[in-house]
């Protein structure tokens, strides 16, 4: 790779991170990139955190041996379970950033009523890492495992009836009761994205709907500082865990464009 800005190095179980580095893409198109997709180990959303830990640090530590000198780490459920074992294993001179302040930033910022509705994993609600976020910010969280949602977005259902039919199951019953004021909606999981149309549709039209992967796109915008103006297409490195041409023909729905550069790697040796 020949080196033009900082290279960020972004991990996630799956193409669902590709969200995150779509947002990234945008907002900091002065790095070089490094994509990690745990797709032999997928998903993470139900897996215990000493699982969680144990995959996101050998896939960080991989990205590091390839030069990221900064992680993204665009999964919720590893940023919910692992964000401290993966910093406490990653050298002081790499930085670290999760979805999870970032996107709770966000949803306190947008709340005027202090209380919000997160969706996300199993792992993700059952851990409360958004919850905590946002109490640290004032405002109350009511949190929904919707674990029907990765397989029906990686499934292209994004805007069919049945996943309609299903984010109303999920949903209707949330923004009632002690959570009637909620109006913000926060989308916990790196799949949810795809869903913001049918969302749109789903929950009451004064909820933001507030996306993880912009919110942390920003805030590596602001640490990084100004882009310095360059015009070459920041350029992006895949790996991917199970197969490659999988990885191909399902990440380019959650990136937005075609994919090339995927290097099969076998963690595992
Ligand atoms: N990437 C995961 C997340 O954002 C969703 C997919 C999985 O369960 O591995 O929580």
């Amino acid at each position: 790779m020949t080196k033009k800005g900082p290279v960020i190095g972004v991990f996630d179980s799956g193409v669902g991170g590709l969200t995150v580095l779509r947002e990234l893409l945008l907002q900091v198109p002065q790095a070089d990139y490094l994509y990690f997709g745990d797709t032999a180990r997928l998903p993470y959303g139900s897996k215990s955190a000493e699982t969680v830990a144990k995959y996101a640090i050998s896939a960080t530590q991989y990205l590091q041996s390839h030069g990221a000198e900064h992680l993204v780490i665009a999964c919720n459920t590893a940023t919910a379970m692992a964000l401290d074992a993966i910093v406490r294993a990653t050298p002081k001179n790499i930085s670290v950033l999760g979805v999870i302040e970032p996107g709770a930033e966000n949803a306190a910022a947008s709340s005027k009523s202090r209380k919000v509705v997160v969706i996300a994993t199993e792992g993700t609600c059952n851990s409360h890492a958004y919850q905590r976020a946002l109490l640290q910010r004032g405002v109350e969280a009511r949190e929904k495992a919707c674990p029907l949602f990765v397989p029906l977005v990686e499934e292209g259902w994004t805007d069919h009836s049945v996943t309609e039919q299903v984010a109303h199951l999920y949903l209707d019953d949330l923004f009632n009761a002690d959570f009637a004021a909620a109006d913000a909606l926060v989308l916990g999981c790196t799949h949810y994205p795809l869903l913001k149309p049918l969302l749109r549709r789903v929950v009451p039209a004064n909820v933001a709907i507030v996306d993880s992967a912009e919110a942390t796109a920003k805030c590596m915008a602001v640490s990084l500082g100004a882009s310095d103006g360059h015009s070459i297409e920041p350029s992006v490195k895949f790996f991917a865990t199970d197969s490659v041409e999988k990885f191909r023909r399902a990440g380019g729905k959650f990136l937005g464009r075609n994919i090339e550069n995927v290097v099969h790697v076998d963690i595992e040796t």
